[in-house]
């Protein structure tokens, strides 16, 4: 079968080649591939900045963002062939640490994590996969191809949780999010934040344009400035960009109380923004709380499947903005500035 592989940490090494079929030590259920989403993380991968193989050996099958459909269920799973599923990305320690031990694989204590197609198992874009039937989300099949959205969503459910958990160490009524990078994640950040019933407001390099107009066609408001001249002081900030100055600029414009979550992963870059005591005086007066989150347990992919189940189908299309063959695997994993999500499709829905 076809599968786009990587050698960690060196650069130009991805390939289209032909691997293996999945052996049932990979898990009991198969699945055809239909799409797998491309993200930023996979960009840090092909670039050789990010990545590990399986021990033993050199590849890894890239892809994290994945949609396929069942083609056998296996023994046990409660699947039926035609099924919609998505894998789950991380797998837990198998020491395990305390938190891996109860599920919350996405808090692993000791790093000892391994997850599809980023850290040490096989990805997801091979024309075909397993996978273990705890680790397959069935989607709603009326989203078809929209499902290779959850596993952003579900970092964004993690995201949004973890806010909501901390907001109740005192009286919390959060009225406005401010969400930080219009990307895939911060959009549906702002979806989910809306259907939560806050006043959402999305900030992006990019003036005007798709991602203005899908902001506002959910009732939010877009800015394109920098966070500093915003005229108000939300109680939410989603930090998707990992921009040093946007991150600092953040934690000095949350309202007393709030909450700065940081999702967004970057590197290096100087901040104009002032010292990081003066960041934190800031913080500290305010008694702010900045929190970073990565990745999502079963209960967020759970949430994340309702949200999307309910979602409005025409405007999550739009996030979709470009579909690739896997044979242009490497014009997907280039991004161009009108992206939003990019997906290489390997079968119909
Ligand atoms: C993925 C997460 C993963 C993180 C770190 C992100 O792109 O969405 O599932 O935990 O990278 O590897």
């Amino acid at each position: 079968m076809k599968a786009i592989t990587v050698e960690p940490k060196k650069t130009g090494t991805a390939k289209l080649v032909d691997i293996p079929e999945p052996g049932l030590h990979e898990g009991s259920v198969l699945v055809q591939a239909i799409a797998v989403g491309v993200c930023g993380t996979d960009v840090e991968i092909v670039e050789g900045k990010y990545g590990w193989p399986p021990p033993g050996q050199q590849t890894l099958v890239l892809g994290h963002e994945s949609l396929g459909r069942v083609i056998d269920p296996g023994p046990s799973s409660g699947l039926k062939r035609g099924d919609l599923v998505v894998g789950i990305v991380r797998r837990p320690d198998p020491v395990p640490c305390p938190n891996c031990a109860v599920g919350e694989w996405d808090m692993c204590r000791n790093g000892l994590y391994t997850e599809r197609g980023i850290k040490e198992i096989h990805g997801f874009m091979s024309e075909y996969w397993r996978i273990e039937p705890e680790y397959a989300i069935k989607i709603d099949p009326t989203l078809g191809i929209l499902g290779v959205l959850l596993e952003p969503s579900s970092v964004v459910a993690k995201a949004l949780e973890q806010v909501s958990l901390i907001g109740r160490r005192s009286f919390w009524e959060p009225k406005t999010a401010l969400i930080t990078g219009a990307g895939p994640v911060g959009l549906l950040a702002a979806l989910f934040a809306k259907l939560y019933g806050l006043d959402v407001h999305v900030l992006d390099r990019i003036v005007g344009g798709l991602k203005a107009d899908l902001v506002r066609e959910l009732g939010g408001t877009y800015h394109s400035g920098s966070v500093k001249d915003l005229d108000f002081e939300p109680d939410t900030i989603l930090e998707c960009t990992g921009v040093g100055q946007v991150i600092s600029e953040s934690v000095k414009k949350i309202g007393a109380n709030g909450i700065v979550c940081l999702a967004g992963i970057g590197h290096g870059g100087a901040t104009r923004e002032g010292s990081v005591a003066d960041v934190a005086a800031s913080a500290v007066l305010r008694n702010n709380v900045i929190v970073g989150s990565v990745n999502a347990n079963k209960r967020h992919w759970y949430r994340a499947s309702q949200f999307l189940a309910r979602a409005d189908r025409k405007w999550l299309a739009k996030l979709i903005t470009r579909i690739e063959r896997p044979e242009n695997f490497a014009h997907a994993l280039q991004r161009k500035p009108d992206d939003i999500k990019v997906v290489i499709q390997f079968s119909e829905v």
